[in-house]
Order: structure tokens, then sequence, then C-alpha cells
């Protein structure tokens, strides 16, 4: 109330200041004409009189002077006419008995023999009187005097003054009617509602995010105090699920968890991460703005929840259009920042060579058992060493002032990485995570800079791999190419004096608590899938996740059932990626061709089998999609671990979804309750697809009830857990920063 009446009283100083001068300056001009006006009149109308009066005064004359108080004397005008002692000859009726006020006017004129003017009040009225001197041979003989009534002056003033009073009557109720609105709809509620809302988390009452405040009136205060209040809000909700989590005696790894397990394993230690795609991208909307687009990629997925549990700093690559225009340092999640995003800025030559060339055409290729032919150029491998040595430089510079850094790097982008880093700063720990397969020795050997890449990687303490097999394939192939031991009783490899430790570490996803959605069938509803089956499938198009497959056992399991046609909808979230590979572009058309010929052929009128949908999808969308969905088709043909069939799982509420694996995804060695395919073979697929939809629904529930268990006890943050465990386990040379 006393903000209100402070600002009210403001408003109306403000008022009252404003209305008021600007009124007093209209009076002041306006009188100021008026008086020169006044002062004009009176000197013409008094040298007229004076010229018809001089030369009856002059003879002495005593009649004559009416003729001239008729002619010049009107209602608003009184003349009067004096000798030389000031005695009135002749005055018109209105002033004649009341002539006394002006006498000293006339005396100084007479005496003075000049003419004076001056406001006075004669018979009651205001009047503006000019007297000027009769004169005979230069001297004075008597005076003529005009009074124009000036009564109409301080009349207008009045009404001025009375205008102004009601025009800052009305402005101030006006005013007060409009700030105690404003005050109220953007101050009072949504501040009542934040203290309700902090009411209720003092009471321990579960609550949500707290209300969105103005942040356009309250600026950067409202947004630390929203973001404190988020961060309040999350920790309390860590807290009790902790503590839900300790009733049950269950041990499941949580964000608060994590966070503590870090800090405990690495105190103060900085965490840094590396990895080529960022977490978020700027981008031209097309409307003249710019919006943050998380990208299709299971790293971030997997990555994100940990920096926001832990903080740090994630070095990636700019990839946005907009991302020059949004900073190369940035906080993210926006608008409460966690951790730093530091961008670093590639050439069209070194993303073509590096990113698109040796990594995604020779690297790619050569780990995914796809029978696609690795592409290795020279031209590519000079970027990708190069590439590789720009962001080991802009993580040194932002490890500048740590002491004893911790570095996560990520993926196949990176082999050259590690071996940098360390070089420069033997005191940091360095986890290199491969998210890819690692082939066999005798495929991996087809790489010409296959020493290269072994000794760049093995510049880490840690290399992890989704499975032991693929760390075994790692093992096996150094021992079988380049100098150093393996020793595989403890999974390391000996160079020197420096340990390299291979562990598998399953990735994961992290729990779903988002909002609650509808149900299913609503759900469905609401998405404009009327059939009675909804399946789905997310994927970047890429040749490594058997999208053609995928649709050929659709088209075999429409026609070796076709009562299920018109009831059963496959949606296919695509997005493109690496669009600029021309392998990638074939398949991007191949599978367009793919989904128009099935449609073709099996649609009928207002259903679809497969409704595809190509283009980019938020994680919020693609929830609906999960959540909707009676099934998930995973069909990857080689998979370091593939986190959709995990997302499908962690997205479900109840236990009647059912997922399709292909059983060469990392992920099928963990969810075995999955119903596991060979995606290369078409009869198997479809049958699964059958089998899944007409299971006995039990089994179907006790199977999604099993991996759901599983993927919520083993997630993300369990993966980071044991990562770092692990890194905070290799024994370190306490070592002097050099
Ligand atoms: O699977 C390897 C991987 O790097 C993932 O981590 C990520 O989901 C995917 O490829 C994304 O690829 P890109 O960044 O090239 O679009």
């Amino acid at each position: 109330m006393r903000f209100f009446l402070r600002l009210l009283g403001a408003l109306w100083l403000a008022t009252f200041v404003v209305s008021g001068g600007f009124a007093w300056y209209e009076r002041h001009s306006e009188r100021t004409k008026q008086i020169e006006d006044l002062h004009r009149r009176a000197a013409l109308a008094a040298d007229a009189v004076r010229e018809a009066s001089e030369r009856l005064v002059a003879r002495g004359a005593r009649t004559g002077y009416e003729k001239v108080l008729n002619r010049f004397g009107r209602q608003d005008r009184a003349i009067a006419i004096f000798d030389a002692f000031g005695s009135v000859i002749e005055a018109s009726a209105e002033v004649r008995r009341s002539i006394g006020p002006i006498s000293p006017l006339v005396t100084e004129a007479i005496q003075r023999n000049q003419a004076t003017r001056a406001f006075a009040t004669v018979n009651g009225r205001t009047r503006f009187v000019h007297v000027v001197p009769l004169q005979q041979d230069d001297g004075p003989i008597g005076a003529a005097a005009v009074l124009l009534d000036a009564e109409y002056l301080d009349t207008a003033e009045w009404d001025l003054w009375q205008r102004t009073a009601v025009r800052i009557g009305v402005l101030t109720l006006l005013l007060t009617g409009i700030t105690w609105l404003v005050v109220r709809w953007s101050v009072t509620r949504p501040m009542a509602r934040i203290a309700e809302w902090t009411r209720q988390l003092k009471s321990g009452k579960p609550v949500t995010l707290p209300p969105q405040a103005d942040v356009s009136l309250f600026g950067p205060l409202a947004t630390e105090v929203t973001g404190l209040a988020r961060t309040l809000a999350r920790a309390r909700l860590a807290a009790a699920e902790e503590a839900r989590l300790r009733l049950a005696g269950e041990s499941l790894w949580t964000e608060e968890r994590l966070k503590q397990f870090i800090e405990i394993r690495f105190g103060e230690r900085p965490m840094y991460v590396v990895s080529n795609r960022e977490p978020v991208s700027h981008v031209y909307d097309g409307r003249g703005g710019i919006a943050e687009v998380r990208p299709a990629s299971g790293l971030v997925t997997a990555l994100e929840p940990i920096m926001l549990a832990c903080g740090g700093v994630w070095v990636a690559h700019g990839s946005g259009s907009a991302d020059r225009v949004a900073g190369e340092r940035i906080g993210l999640p926006t608008p409460d920042p966690a951790y730093s995003l530091r961008r670093v800025w590639l050439s069209e030559q070194e993303e073509t060579g590096y990113y698109y060339g040796f990594a995604n055409e020779g690297l790619w290729p050569l780990c995914h058992i796809v029978h696609e032919r690795p592409q290795f150029r020279a031209d590519d491998w000079e970027q990708y060493r190069a590439v590789n040595g720009r962001f080991a430089a802009t993580l040194l510079e932002e490890m500048e002032k740590a002491e004893h850094p911790v570095v996560l790097a990520q993926d196949y982008h990176f082999a050259l990485l590690p071996q940098l880093v360390k070089q420069n700063r033997p005191d940091a720990r360095v986890a290199l995570f491969w998210h890819i397969p690692w082939p066999n020795f005798e495929a991996f050997g087809i790489c010409p800079w296959q020493d290269e890449i072994l000794l760049g990687m093995l510049g880490a303490d840690l290399i992890g791999f989704h499975t032991q097999f693929h760390c075994n394939n790692f093992l096996e192939t150094v021992e079988r190419t380049i100098e150093g031991r393996v020793d595989w009783e403890n999974f390391t490899v000996v160079r020197g004096q420096h340990r390299t430790w291979v562990r598998p570490f399953p990735i994961s996803v992290a729990p779903d608590d988002a909002e609650p959605l509808p149900a299913r069938a609503a759900l469905r509803a609401e998405l404009g899938i009327g059939t009675e089956w909804l399946g789905i499938g997310v994927e970047r198009v890429d040749y490594t996740k058997g999208l053609p497959e995928r649709i050929r056992a659709l088209r075999r399991f429409f026609e070796r059932w076709p009562e299920f046609r018109r009831r059963v909808t496959f949606v296919q979230i695509a997005s493109l990626s690496r669009s600029r590979i021309p392998r990638y572009r074939a398949l991007q058309e191949e599978v367009r061709e793919a989904v128009r010929s099935i449609n073709e052929e099996f649609g009928e009128r207002g259903w679809l089998p497969i409704v595809y949908r190509e283009r980019h999808h938020d994680h919020a969308e693609i929830r609906r999609y999960y959540r909707a969905a009676d099934f998930c088709m995973v069909t990857s043909l080689h998979d370091g671990m593939n986190l959709v069939a995990k997302e499908y799982v962690a997205a479900q509420d109840d236990d009647e979804g059912s997922l399709i694996l292909s059983r060469f995804t990392g992920a099928s060695r963990e969810l075995r309750d999955a119903w596991l395919v060979n995606p290369y073979d078409m009869e198997d697929m479809a049958a699964a697809i059958h089998d899944a939809l007409t299971a006995d629904p039990d089994d179907r529930r006790s199977r999604m009830s099993r991996l759901r268990s599983h993927v919520r006890e083993y997630n993300i943050y369990g993966w980071a857990g044991m990562l770092a465990a692990e890194l905070a386990r290799i024994p370190q040379p306490s070592l002097q920063r050099g």
C-alpha cells in the first residue's frame, strides 16, 4: 500500500507541477499579449481624444466637450478631460463620480508633461488608464484620460485557473485508476502469487515451478529471484526424491546424488565437456527472430542432465546460423544458467574436412558394420587433426586458471584431443567416451591413420565404450596395431609411464519427471491419430538406423496381417542430418520414396499406414508421441547404444507400451525384455510388430514393467557417476602444473 501511495504521490506531484506550470505559462503569455493590446488601443484612443480636446482646453471653452466624449466614449471605454490643475472638465458618466483613483496619474502626466498609464479600480471595475498631457506651446494645459475596461483580464485568468484545476483533477483520477490497475496486474498479483508459492514452499507442500514474474518490469531482479526460486524448488524436489529413495531402501542415482558424488570425488575441481555437437544452437527462425534449438543428438540428451547437475564448461562447435550473434560464450539453460557453453568457430573448409569428411565419411562407417565403404582422404585427415588442435587449444584456454581439471571428451570427433590436452596439462584427468561401436581390429585396420588415432585416444586416462564387447575390440586393436602393453586382467593399456583404463559404461537417459500427460487414447486423439494402435519411430535419417528396413517390415506386416490395416498407424519422426554427404541425401530420397510407395499401395481414405514427419521436433513434442504410442521401433543395423529405445521406455507412465529393438544396438544388451529383432530379417520384424500388438496383456505389461525399472535404475546419473568414480579411482602422480 505504501508503495502504491508513494507511486501515486509522485504521479500526482508530476501532474500538478506540469499542468500548473503550463497553465501559469499560458496565463503569463496570454496576459502579456492582452496588456500590449490594451496599451496600443488606449494610446491610439488617447491621442485621438487629445487632438479633439486640446484646442477646446487651450481657448478655455466651457462647452463642446460632450461631443468629444460622445465621439470617443464607448461602453468599455470611458473618457475624462482635465484642466491644468488636474480638475475634471468633463468625463464619461460611468466614471464621473469616482474619478479620484486616477488623479495621481493625471497630476503626474501634467507635471512631467508626458503620458502615464496604469491599472486602476474605478467605480468598482478594473480599468486600464492611459493619460496624455494637453499642450500649448509645448507647455501642459490639461490632460485627457482614456479608461479601457480591463475586467475581462481577471475573468479570463480565473477561467484559466478553473480549467486547470479541473484538468488536474481529471488527470489525477485517471492516473490513480490506471496506476491501481497496472500495479494490481503487474505487481501485486504476481507478487502475491510468488508469495503464495513461497508460502507453499515453506510449508513443505510439493510445489511446481514458481509463477513467472514480468521480466520487462522487474528486469534482472525478477530473473534472479525466479531463478533462485526454481533452484530451491529443484533442490527441494531432489531432496524429497533422495529421502523417498532412502526410505524405500533404494540406491537410485539422481541428479542430486550425482552432484554430491562429484563434489565428494572431485571437490572444487571444475568439469569440462568437449563435443562436436552443441547442446543448444541458435538459428534464425525466419520471422526476423532467433530461436534456441536442441539438436537431435543422443549425446546431448545424455550429457545435458550431467551439466545441469554439476555445472562447468561445455566446449562445442558453434554450428547454428545465428550462433555468432548469440555469442561465443553463453550461460545455459536460459534463463536460469547452470553451466557455460563455449563455442568454437570452424571455417567451411575445416567443417567439410573434419566433420563431414573424416569423422562422418571415414570413422562413422568404419566403426559401424553397415557395409558402407569408409572414405579416407588425406585432406580430411589434415582438417581433422587441425580441428582437434583447435578444440584442444580452446579447452586449454578455458582451463588456464583451473587446478586439476576434469575433462570429459566425447566421441569419434576427438580421437586426437586427449593426447593434446594431456601433453599440455598432465594434471588434468581426461576421459574419452566413444559413443559409437568399436569394430574388430581387422575392420579398423583399413584406416590409414590408425596409429595416430589410437595414440591420440590413449592420451586419455580413461576410455569408455557402451559395451564390454567394444572395449575388447578396442584393446585387441591396440594390441595388434601399436607398441604398448595391454593388461587384460585390469583392462588397461600401458605405454611408457602412462596407463589408460578401458571400461564399459552403458549410457542412458534421465528419468522422465516432466509434467504428466493425458492418457494414451486422449493423447492420440490430440495428435490426430484415429486408429486403434499407434507405432512410433524417432530417428536422424542415417543409414545406420535401418529406416528402409523398417518400412519394408511394416509393408510386410500389413501384407501378412491385412486385418490390421486401418487399425495401426506408424508415425515416423525424421530429422535430416549430415545432408551435405551424398550418401545421406540418397538415403533421404530412398526413405521418402519407400514411405510414398507403401502409402500409395496400402493407404485408404482416411488412413495412411505411415505418417512421415520430416522436420525437427523438440523433446516435448517427441515425448507426447512416445507416451501415445503402443509400440516403438528401433531397427538400427548397428548402434553403439541407441537412446531412443531408452527414452521411449522412460517416457511410459504405464506398462502398456512395447519396444521392438534391433539386436545390433548396445541397448539390446540391457533391454532384454524388448521384442528383439534382426533388422535385416523382414519377416522377423513384421512378426515382432504382430507379436507386440497381439501379446498377452500380462506378458506385455510385465515386459514393459521390467524395462521401466531397468531404465529407471540405470539412468544417466548412474552412467556419469560410474564414469566419475572410475576416473577418480585412477591413481594420479602428484603433479605440479607445468
Ligand atoms: O551416435 C554418435 C553421435 O555423435 C551421437 O552422439 C549423436 O546422437 C549423433 O551421432 C549425432 O550426430 P550429428 O552430431 O553428426 O548430427
